[in-house]
């Protein structure tokens, strides 16, 4: 495959919130930071080059937040790419702040999140963000408070599509009476993870975005029935890939030989590209409304 161009094409097409389209395979750029996800990495350049990289592949579904060094990562990926080739979808989130290397601090107080919007804004050098997300629920801030600063955003022009991260069916429906949610992010891979939030977002055309897809790298170590012809990180994407059509895994790495293996896993777990297809890759999304959860069971 590595002659292959665009291999990421491979695992099909997804509309996010009904009109945004990406292919299911994207990246995520966590790695790309210091120790702990803290500061900048140890070769800015071979990082830019990774994302760059990560574009030629035909990946066009990259995931950041303002966390991400913090700061860091929305930096390098304006100067790797901008101005950003058509198509490429940049996800970030707001509302988790670093005390510290490997210290994550919920923050969703209303005038903090208005100041995460506007940064992510600048630092990217977008005039609206495609898919942001309220990276954590802060407990000591109402939900619908959250949620109005996203809604206000997305009516405002500044965010397309908002997604939320590390949520429950519960906190989704909640979510969902303020604004319509077209992304769910919480940590899925063929070990962890809760299928009950996953059906939700089967149910009602919610993009489900699994984060640590590799367990961390946990899921990466040669395993003893293994296939030769495909590596570990390779099955377990495209297990992900496999199991629903809603799943838009974002592998993360550091390494490019790692990026091309993991890119690699698209066609294995690969579902029909073309819309009206049988496959429902592209099914239409239904708007999830407060007037749709009284019908909800
Ligand atoms: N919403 C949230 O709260 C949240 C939380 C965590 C992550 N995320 C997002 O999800 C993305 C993925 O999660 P993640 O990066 O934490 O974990 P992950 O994708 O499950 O695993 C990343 C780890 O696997 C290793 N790896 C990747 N490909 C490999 C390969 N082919 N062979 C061997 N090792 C490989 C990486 O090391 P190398 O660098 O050496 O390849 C890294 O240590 C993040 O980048 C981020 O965008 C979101």
């Amino acid at each position: 495959m590595r002659g292959t161009r665009n291999p990421a094409h491979a695992s099909g097409q997804y509309l996010i919130g009904g009109d945004l389209p990406v292919y299911r395979l994207g990246y995520g750029t966590m790695q790309l930071t210091g120790p702990g996800h803290w500061y900048h990495p140890a070769d800015p350049d071979a990082a830019k080059h990774l994302l760059r990289r990560a574009v030629e592949l035909g990946i066009n579904h990259l995931d950041t937040a303002d966390a991400y060094g913090p700061q860091t990562v929305e930096h390098l990926v304006r100067k790797a790419l901008h101005p950003y080739p058509p198509g490429l979808v940049i996800a970030t989130k707001g509302g988790l702040t670093r005390p510290g290397p490997n210290r994550w601090e919920p923050v969703g107080r209303p005038a903090y999140l208005r100041q995460c919007i506007e940064m992510s804004l600048r630092r990217l050098a977008v005039e609206r963000i495609d898919l942001y997300y309220l990276h954590r629920v802060d407990p000591l801030t109402p939900l619908a408070e959250q949620l109005g600063v996203l809604a206000d955003a997305q009516q405002t022009g500044k965010i397309r599509h908002i997604g939320l991260s590390k949520i429950t069916v519960a906190q989704i429906k909640e979510a969902a009476c303020i604004a319509p949610i077209a992304a769910v992010q919480n940590r899925y891979n063929r070990t962890e993870g809760e299928d009950d939030v996953l059906s939700y977002c089967e149910k009602y055309g919610i993009a489900f975005v699994p984060y640590k897809p590799l367990a961390a790298g946990a899921l990466c170590r040669p395993e003893r029935a293994h296939d030769a012809a495909v590596t570990p990180a390779q099955a377990a994407i495209a297990y992900l890939l496999d199991k629903s059509p809603n799943m838009l895994p974002i592998p993360g790495t550091s390494d490019p030989a790692h990026l091309e293996d993991n890119t690699n896993a698209a066609a294995l777990g690969a579902r029909p590209t073309t819309p009206g297809d049988s496959g429902t890759a592209m099914k239409p999304v239904v708007p999830l409304h407060a007037t749709d959860e009284g019908k909800d069971p």
